[in-house]
């Protein structure tokens, strides 16, 4: 008779990342050009373009939220600043004039922000200037966080994801207990900066997370739109996403390099680069404790760290690089649209041996 504790090991669930699978190639009725990305990123905010940048200090202020809405998609604004000053980053967003693909009902650029539902006068402040709110939170499944989402939700009147979360479980105790989410942000350690699984041994890789999610809601038949977020390295890993249930991708490190991304050029060897760091490293948590009197130390562990990203040029040649290569992706996967994609796309899994077949091999390359 095996102990419990054998059990637990011999019952473990499988965990896939973005590397362990492919979409398997199927019947296609339309060209690249015809399918249509246009998908829900909260309950009522629908954007062409199913492409959110990620609410990371190194990521998104005004700047690429705006470019992110001009371009179809839409931004979530940091908040490793004060509050006033992630307001006034918002505000800057809403009054720029131009022709944006993502709008409000008054034809201004469509913005959202980060909070965290501990600190409810950050979440009004914003509340009042942004379209969205996503919760920036490492661990929404806690009953502290919760509990202050259960108070903060209904003096909300935007739409509010929830996150980040990573299991069916979490679906199911969020459902309960809160009064209303508008989404789901889905992911747990699979970030480019992230290390809190390396450090800890706890995470749900986004790919896992946004199929436990997307599978909960199911269950439960509510429809509510799932965020992947986390270790997104191209295309191909948000089309992956996608066909688990995703029905928006979020970009920190792949949007991290462009020109629109807050930190400065520096040039290292003769390349340029920017500075890049996950929100839980040393220097960001420094600057949270420093500004944001909720941020309270209780782990007192870095689960980020800071990096340098090769400059990356203009945010709209890295978006425009993912819009083609996921119109390519629906296209070998033969779905028009995102909801197709999660109908008809079927799976392939790879083997670690076999997936140095799909990149080039056997040659010199000429670089
Ligand atoms: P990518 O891979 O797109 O992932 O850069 C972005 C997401 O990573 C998460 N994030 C972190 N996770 N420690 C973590 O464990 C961190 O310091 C950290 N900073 C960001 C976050 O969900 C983000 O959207």
């Amino acid at each position: 008779m095996p102990s419990s504790f054998l059990t637990k090991l011999n019952s473990a669930q499988s965990v896939f990342t973005f590397r362990d699978f492919i979409l398997l190639p199927g019947r296609s009725e339309v060209e690249p050009g015809g399918i249509d990305l246009s998908s829900n990123l909260t309950r009522r905010i629908r954007v062409r373009l199913p492409l959110v940048s990620s609410p990371m200090d190194t990521v998104t202020e005004w700047r690429l939220a705006l470019e992110m809405a001009r371009l179809g998609g839409a931004g979530a604004i940091h908040r490793n600043m004060p509050i006033e000053t992630q307001v006034e980053q918002a505000k800057k967003v809403k009054a720029a004039k131009g022709d944006f693909l993502s709008t409000d009902d008054r034809g201004r650029p469509l913005v959202g922000a980060s909070v965290s539902p501990v600190d409810r006068e950050r979440c009004l402040a914003l509340d009042r200037v942004v379209d969205f709110l996503v919760a920036d939170v490492a661990h929404f499944h806690t009953s502290k966080v919760m509990g202050a989402a259960k108070k903060v939700i209904p003096e909300l009147s935007r739409d509010f994801v929830a996150g980040n979360i990573g299991t069916r479980q979490a679906v199911f105790d969020i459902l309960d207990e809160l009064p209303r989410v508008d989404g789901f942000r889905a992911g747990i350690g699979s970030g480019a900066i992230c290390i809190t699984s390396e450090v800890t041994r706890v995470g749900a890789p986004t790919l896992f997370a946004v199929a436990e999610v997307a599978s909960a809601l199911e269950e439960r038949r509510v429809e509510l739109p799932v965020v992947a977020d986390g270790g997104i390295r191209g295309p191909g890993d948000a089309a992956l996403a996608f066909a688990s249930g995703a029905s928006t991708a979020m970009l920190g490190t792949m949007l991290a390099g462009t020109e629109e991304a807050p930190s400065s050029i520096t040039v290292r060897g003769g390349k340029k680069f920017k500075t890049h760091r996950g929100m839980a490293s040393a220097a960001a948590r420094k600057v949270r404790f420093a500004i944001d009197r909720y941020a309270v130390p209780a782990k007192g562990l870095d689960e980020g760290v800071e990096a340098y990203v090769p400059y990356a040029g203009k945010a709209d040649g890295v978006v425009a690089m993912m819009e083609n290569g996921l119109r390519a992706a629906f296209g070998y996967a033969g779905a028009r649209n995102v909801e197709e994609m999660w109908k008809k796309a079927s799976f392939g899994s790879m083997t670690a041996v076999g997936s140095g077949e799909l990149g080039a091999h056997s040659l010199e390359l000429k670089r």
